[in-house]
């Protein structure tokens, strides 16, 4: 959710006369849209760059929810103008974009804050990349575009994609209308948009053809989405559990999952999903926020400590062996110590296999920023500490649970050490374990002799180049 991630771009090497470096901050939807911004800019000529250095463009596509993660684009093109300066001076020219959501809350600031950014682009003009590059190339000015058209955006996205690995994103809801008080993305991400079915399984089927063996839905509250049906199917909408169920179909598609879900739009037909489809994975990422009723109320969360709890013991009557995963704030305005006991209560109740966890980041423009009450930081130190500890122990204890398990690995990639590789569990937990790198993409049966805080260690059953022996 937060992961920071370098992605240098890709696209038709032998055409690619640039380069163009990408550096991805926040959430997996910009990670995403910056698969997507690769896609755009490969026809105008531009190829990866593993790092900045002397790249003819670098996207910082960024991240707004926490006051750190804005911080950090400023410190970012700070170092960014010195490369575009030596550059300059080799008589060469970098040009620098900010995207995302930072993009689309700040604008024009942006370029008068920081005149080494050449555009500004936001989270829904991506298909405008082209244009801008061309007019901030021809003027060396500025180049700004932070329109809020959803629909725009997918339509005129290219319809093939470069895949980094068996497993991909694809993109099916975008924005909120929830209004969380502490919250930037209604403001960012704009308003809730679902593309239709007829577009998703298309864009399914076309990565499952280029090799995805996994799919992962994703939205800003994925289980929102509501897409019109396809066309053969009439008028009227699908829901996501139809959705998944159709994504199932796929040819080549194994696995499924979805993220980030909000408990208030937690229907029948997802649950019903995941008791019914094998490809869905037993993983549900559901943020809760808070265990009290009194702050829930106050973050506009729309459910209760006892309606969240109600629906993990749905879950995992549907699919006994799910992990649950969520989201915490702590620290949240007029947060006392009874109430973050009650954050406690919860998570002993629930007992979560991963989760994150935040102070929380006071954002300009947002309800909670008014509320009085703001806690002190080292209140929010203290209790995120606490809860932290708590939920480590319930990971490392989920983690220890599959040992002598033999569990399925998607193949994800190479591990560190050599001979090594590295997958998924059915869980999301990374595995590795030692094996050929011909295994890269497949489904294999591991078997799993250790745990630690994050990640499995496993042995192929009857590989006799590993070693020891599972057990
Ligand atoms: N609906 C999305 C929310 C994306 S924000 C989702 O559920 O994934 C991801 C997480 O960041 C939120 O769940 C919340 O825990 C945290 N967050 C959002 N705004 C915050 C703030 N102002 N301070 C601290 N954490 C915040
Ligand atoms: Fe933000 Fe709440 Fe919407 Fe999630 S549901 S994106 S936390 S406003
Ligand atoms: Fe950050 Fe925007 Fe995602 S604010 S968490 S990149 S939706």
């Amino acid at each position: 959710m937060t992961a920071t991630s370098d992605s240098p771009a890709s696209g038709p090497a032998a055409s690619a006369t640039k380069r163009v470096f990408i550096q991805t901050y926040g959430c997996q939807m910009n990670v995403y849209d910056s698969e997507r911004m690769k896609d755009v800019l490969a026809p105008l000529g531009y190829g990866p760059a593993e790092t900045p250095d002397g790249a003819d463009l670098v996207v910082l596509n960024t991240c707004h929810i926490r006051e750190k993660a804005t911080e950090k684009v400023y410190s970012e093109v700070g170092r960014l103008k010195k490369l575009k300066d030596a550059k300059a001076a080799d008589g060469g020219k970098m040009m620098i974009a900010v995207a995302g959501c930072v993009a689309q809350a700040e604008g024009a600031e942006i370029m008068r804050r920081a005149p080494a950014v050449d555009m500004v682009v936001g989270p829904q003009a991506y298909h405008k990349l082209p244009e801008l590059v061309a007019r901030a190339a021809r003027a060396s000015g500025e180049a700004l575009e932070t329109s809020f058209d959803v629909v725009e955006k997918f339509d005129a996205l290219p319809a093939s994609r470069q895949l980094e690995g068996p497993s991909a994103f694809l993109s099916v809801q975008e924005g909120c209308d929830k209004f969380c008080t502490f919250c930037v993305v209604p403001y960012t991400r704009g308003a809730e948009h679902s593309r239709g079915a007829d577009a998703v399984l298309a864009e399914a089927r076309m990565l499952a053809a280029q090799g995805a063996r996994e799919i992962v839905l994703l939205g800003q509250n994925v289980n929102a989405w509501h897409g019109a049906a396809p066309a053969i199917d009439g008028a009227g909408s699908w829901d996501l559990g139809r959705l998944i169920r159709q994504v199932a179909l796929v040819g080549g598609i194994d696995r499924i999952r979805y993220t980030t879900s909000h408990p208030g739009d937690m229907d029948d037909s997802l649950f019903e999903a995941h008791g019914a489809v094998p490809e869905l994975m037993p993983y549900l990422h559901l943020p809760v926020q808070s265990g009290s009723d009194r702050v829930l109320k106050a973050m506009n969360r729309k459910h209760d400590a006892t309606s969240y709890l109600d629906i993990v013991a749905r879950m995992r009557a549907a699919r006994p062996d799910i992990a649950m995963a969520s989201d915490f704030i702590v620290g949240f305005p007029g947060e006392t110590e009874r109430d973050f006991e009650d954050t406690m209560a919860l998570v002993r109740a629930v007992g979560f296999a991963s989760a994150y966890s935040f102070k929380y980041s006071r954002r300009p423009g947002t309800p909670a920023a008014e509320m009085l009450g703001q806690v002190p930081e080292e209140v929010k130190d203290a209790r995120l500490q606490a809860l932290q500890a708590l939920l480590m122990e319930q990971q490392v204890a989920f983690n220890a649970s599959k040992v002598g398990a033999t569990v399925p690995v998607l193949v994800t990639g190479k591990g560190r050490h050599p001979g090594q590789m590295l997958g998924k569990s059915p869980w999301l937990q990374s595995v590795h374990f030692d094996g050929p790198d011909s295994l890269m993409g497949q489904i294999v049966d591991v078997a799993i002799v250790a745990a630690g805080r994050n990640s499995l260690t496993g042995e192929l059953p009857g590989d006799l180049s590993g070693g020891r022996k599972a057990a």
